[in-house]
């Protein structure tokens, strides 16, 4: 039987509701859906990886086919290690597009099995983005209707501590 494993990749730093509608399309498509978080030595994220995994585990638990795990290195390298074929991006608008391309190119260089499919998000959450969640959090903005409300309560606690 063939089953079709998808890996959704991004650092996910903090998840926003426009990722978890992006995964619920993912999971509606693909038979298994890897929620994948680069582990970046060379980047500053506001959660550790532990944080956002635990973060991920939390909001993604409704759908059983989504597995929550971490990668390091080439993406192509975790796809051929996971056995998956596709890799899920979104895109959000028109500004994500060359950024998109140029990796699912490189990427299909890399390895010219693996197929990178785009999906559009709900265009409610068309011009949100993780970034922008940290500023609203960092001003103690209303996050309501970007991130779920757990994560919200974590943005705050880890701003509070600062
Ligand atoms: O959420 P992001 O930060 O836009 O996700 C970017 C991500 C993790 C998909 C990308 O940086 C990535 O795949 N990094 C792994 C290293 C790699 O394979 N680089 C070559 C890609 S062309």
């Amino acid at each position: 039987m063939k089953t079709s494993t998808a890996i959704y990749p991004g650092s996910f730093d903090p998840v926003t509701n426009g990722h978890l509608d992006l995964i619920e399309r993912g999971a509606k498509m693909f038979d298994r859906l890897i929620v994948a978080v680069l582990h970046n030595a060379e980047k500053q994220p506001l959660f550790t990886v532990p944080e956002r995994l635990e973060m991920l585990r939390e909001v993604t638990r409704a759908w059983p086919s989504v597995e929550i795990d971490v990668f390091e290195g080439l993406l192509v390298d975790y796809a051929q290690k996971r056995q998956a074929s596709v890799i899920l991006r979104g895109i959000r608008a028109i500004s994500d597009y060359e950024y998109e391309l140029q990796m699912a190119l490189m990427n299909r260089k890399l390895q010219p099995k693996l197929e990178t499919v785009f999906m559009m998000p709900a265009e409610t959450y068309s011009y949100l983005s993780a970034r922008l969640v940290r500023e609203i959090a960092m001003f103690n903005g209303p996050l309501q209707g970007l991130v779920p409300p757990l994560i919200e309560a974590r943005l705050r606690a880890k701003n509070a501590k600062k």
